[in-house]
C-alpha cells in the first residue's frame, strides 16, 4: 500500500470517487473534471492509496479555505476522504488503517506548504463523513451548522480558527410557475447527480418549470447567497445527501405544477 498524490492515469477513476462500477456515477456529468481543471492550479491536493497490485482504494483531497463554504486563513479544509467501503469494484477496505494514512500525508503536505492548519467537516450523527472520526485523528470542533461539524488541527499557537459561512438568502417563487433552483460547485459528484437529474427532470414539464443553474465556484455568486451545493423546488430546499432519484425529483415538481392549475 502506498499513499502518492493523485496522476493522471488514475484521474478518471478520482472524478467518479473510485466507483467504477456504479451506474450511478454515469449521471454526474464532468462538472467534476472541470473543478478540478480550475482548482489544480489553485491549490487543490489529491492523495490516493494505492495497493502493491494497482487498485485505488483511498482518496483525499483538500483546497486552501479561500475556495470552501468556511472562512479563514492561512488553512487548508479537507473536502473529503474516502476510503472505499463497498463490495462492488474493488471492494470494502475501510478500516485497516488507510484513512488514518491518509490523513497523515495531507496534513504533512499543508504543513510544508506553510499552512497554519488543516480543517476538517463531518455529521453529528452517524452516518456519511463523520465528526467523531476526525475527533478520533486529534481534530477539535471550532463551528457547527445544523448537522455540519468544523473542526481543525492547529500547527500553530497564531493560528485562527475558522468558522463556516452561514446561508444569505433562499431563492423565491416565480409567481404563476414553479422554478427548480439548483447550487452547484462542481467538487462533488453526488451533488452533481442531484443538479443532472434536476435539470432533465424539469425539462420534462415545458415552460411552465423555470430551471435555474446557480454556479458557485463563481466566489461572489458563492457569497451572495451563502450557498454550494443545494436543490430548491420553489421556496422548498430537498435533501439531497444522500441524492434523490430522478423520479423523485420529477414527483415533488409535478406537484408544485398541479397546484398551479
Ligand atoms: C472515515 C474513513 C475515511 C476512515 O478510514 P478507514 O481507513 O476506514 O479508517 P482507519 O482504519 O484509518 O481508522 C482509524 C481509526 O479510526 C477508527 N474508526 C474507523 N471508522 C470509524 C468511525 N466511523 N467512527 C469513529 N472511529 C472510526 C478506527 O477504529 C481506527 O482507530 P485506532 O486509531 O484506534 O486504530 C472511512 O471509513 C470512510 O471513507 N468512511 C466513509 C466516509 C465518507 O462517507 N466519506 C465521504 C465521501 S464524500
Amino acid at each position: 500500500m502506498k499513499i502518492i498524490d493523485l496522476e493522471e492515469k488514475y484521474n478518471g477513476l478520482y472524478f467518479m470517487c473510485l466507483e467504477d462500477w456504479s451506474d450511478e456515477m454515469k449521471e454526474a456529468g464532468d462538472h467534476k473534471e472541470l473543478w478540478y481543471n480550475k482548482m489544480k492550479d489553485k491549490g487543490l491536493g489529491v492523495k490516493i492509496a494505492v495497493t502493491d497490485d494497482d487498485k485505488v482504494v483511498g482518496m483525499i483531497q483538500y483546497v486552501p479555505i479561500e475556495h470552501s463554504t468556511a472562512e479563514g486563513k492561512n488553512l487548508y479544509i479537507i473536502k473529503c476522504i474516502w476510503v472505499h467501503g463497498y463490495k462492488e469494484g474493488v471492494g470494502n477496505f475501510q478500516k485497516k488503517g488507510i484513512g488514518k494514512l491518509l490523513i497523515k500525508a495531507a496534513e504533512d503536505d499543508v504543513r510544508s506548504k506553510g499552512a497554519k492548519g488543516l480543517v476538517a467537516w463531518g455529521l453529528s450523527i452517524p452516518v456519511f463523513m463523520r465528526a467523531s472520526w476526525f475527533k478520533k485523528q486529534g481534530y477539535v470542533k471550532v463551528d457547527k451548522l445544523n448537522m455540519s461539524v468544523l473542526l481543525w488541527k492547529p500547527f500553530s499557537d497564531d493560528a485562527i480558527a475558522p468558522k463556516w459561512i452561514k446561508q444569505r438568502k433562499k431563492p423565491k417563487k416565480i409567481p404563476g410557475n414553479v422554478s427548480v433552483t439548483s447550487f452547484i460547485n462542481g467538487w462533488c459528484p453526488a451533488q452533481n447527480i442531484v443538479f443532472e437529474r434536476a435539470k432533465r427532470a424539469a425539462s420534462e414539464f415545458g415552460d411552465i418549470v423555470v430551471f435555474t443553474e446557480v454556479d458557485t465556484f463563481n466566489r461572489e455568486t458563492f457569497l451572495e447567497w451563502g450557498i454550494a451545493d443545494a436543490l430548491y423546488i420553489d421556496e422548498k430546499q430537498i435533501r439531497t445527501g444522500p441524492p434523490p432519484s430522478y423520479e423523485d425529483i420529477r414527483k415533488k415538481i409535478a406537484k408544485r405544477v398541479k397546484k398551479l392549475n
